[in-house]
């Protein structure tokens, strides 16, 4: 017997290009508020790492224009196998306003103009697209997509906050219910927030970085230590080299911990950044011929960032009585990071800790479409005429 509560049933097709991952799914949403749950029904999923690695770091126009090749093929992609409407009448009728809609992505105009006629409408309810934060450029064309989709397939398009499907992206496959209130943790290469929500879709800021973000901060020491793009995963396993090796007096001096003792909530990770620059800057030639050199320091640099968002994150924990801790973006890959995480809780009792899958945890459409259907429960009126905007706060309405 089902043991579910089957109401609010919907099917959510999530678009998300906010920085440098061409990302689609369909999502099959039910259980309203008191009882989410999601099922993926299909994903389709274009990674622009390749193409950006060679210059360290991802340039928005590039970003743009990969966005407006892939979308097209990647629907295709994505629809293979799914359930289609018998086709209907495949005539783009309002051909003139798709022309218009999509006249600054010229490729993807062409591609949609000449494939979407031949694609039958997907058994969907809602489109739900990413409209901020991100590179503005890049998040634009996503949103251009989904309002010529939505006028084509007659659906209604939600905006959704990229951070908010952050925070969500935990809840698939969960059987721990969320219990407020909650502490959000969000750690990407753009964000670094601690987020309280009292209740769902209510956030309030506690804290954020002053300058660079966690995963910016783990890219720029990649690129100091000569290591390829992105350079979180890179780092990561240097220190955990440096972590499991038999030596016992390691010969890094210590990194400072930013801000650790500030009575805010806020973040600094530039100035851990330029130590290290320094750190390499002085090591004599010697130091540099020791092969374990950079693994010690990744390990040092993991341990201080790891440090101090432990620290800010238990403080927090502890102010405001958190029982549950979400902990979501892309450095949540880190496995130090999220077994320091997993000690933290297990130390403080009663709060339980959620963690996105590592599918989940980097850039990805399933976070949107579920972000999607909690939009779509609230009461909203239907969006018409909605922006991209880079700089889009978690506690801004998304529109
Ligand atoms: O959430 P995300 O995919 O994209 C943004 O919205 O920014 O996060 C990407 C960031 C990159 O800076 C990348 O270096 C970092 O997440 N990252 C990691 C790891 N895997 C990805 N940082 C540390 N350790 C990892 N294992
Ligand atoms: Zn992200």
């Amino acid at each position: 017997m089902c043991d579910r509560i089957l109401f609010l049933y919907m099917k959510i097709l999530g678009i998300e290009t906010s920085c440098d991952e061409t990302a689609l799914a369909i999502v099959e949403a039910d259980g309203g508020l008191s009882h989410p749950h999601f099922k993926v029904i299909s994903e389709a999923i274009n990674s622009q790492t390749k193409i950006h690695e060679k210059y360290g770091g991802v340039y928005p126009m590039m970003a743009k224009r990969e966005h407006s090749k892939n979308l097209v093929p990647l629907l295709k992609d994505l629809l293979k196998g799914f359930q289609l409407e018998k086709p209907r009448d495949l005539k783009i009728e309002n051909e003139e306003e798709i022309k218009k809609i999509l006249e600054r992505e010229t490729e993807l105009l062409q591609q949609f103009l000449e494939v979407i006629p031949t694609i039958p409408k997907p058994d969907i309810d809602v489109i739900a697209v990413t409209v901020g934060p991100g590179l503005e450029p890049a998040l634009w064309v996503g949103v251009n997509f989904a309002r010529a989709l939505g006028l084509v397939w007659d659906l209604l398009v939600l905006p959704i906050n990229h951070m908010e499907g952050h925070i969500l992206s935990v809840l698939l496959d969960q059987s721990q219910p969320v219990t407020f209130p909650a502490l959000a943790l969000l750690i990407s290469g753009g964000h670094t927030e601690l987020v309280l929500m009292r209740d769902w879709q209510q956030y309030e800021i506690l804290g954020r970085t002053r300058d660079d973000a966690v995963g910016e901060a783990f890219d720029k020491v990649a690129r100091m230590l000569e290591l390829p793009y992105p350079g979180g995963p890179e780092i990561s396993k240097l220190a955990e080299k440096a972590r499991t090796s038999e030596r016992s007096n390691h010969q890094i001096t210590k990194l400072p911990r930013p801000m650790l003792n500030s009575p805010d909530y806020d973040f600094s990770f530039s100035g851990l950044k330029t130590a290290v620059l320094y750190r390499i800057r002085e090591m004599s030639q010697a130091e540099k011929l020791l092969p374990f050199w950079k693994e010690e320091l990744a390990q040092e640099f993991e341990d201080a960032v790891t440090e101090v968002l432990i620290y800010k994150t238990k403080k927090a924990i502890e102010e405001f009585n958190i029982k549950t801790l979400i902990v979501g973006g892309g450095v949540i890959a880190n496995s130090h990071l999220r077994q320091e995480f997993q000690k933290l809780i297990k130390e403080g009792g009663e709060t339980k800790l959620l963690t996105p899958q590592p599918s989940l945890s980097t850039d990805n459409a399933v976070m949107i479409a579920m972000a999607g259907y909690f939009k779509s429960l609230n009461d909203h009126k239907p969006v018409l005429d909605f922006r991209a905007t880079g700089n889009l706060s978690l506690q801004q309405d998304s529109l």
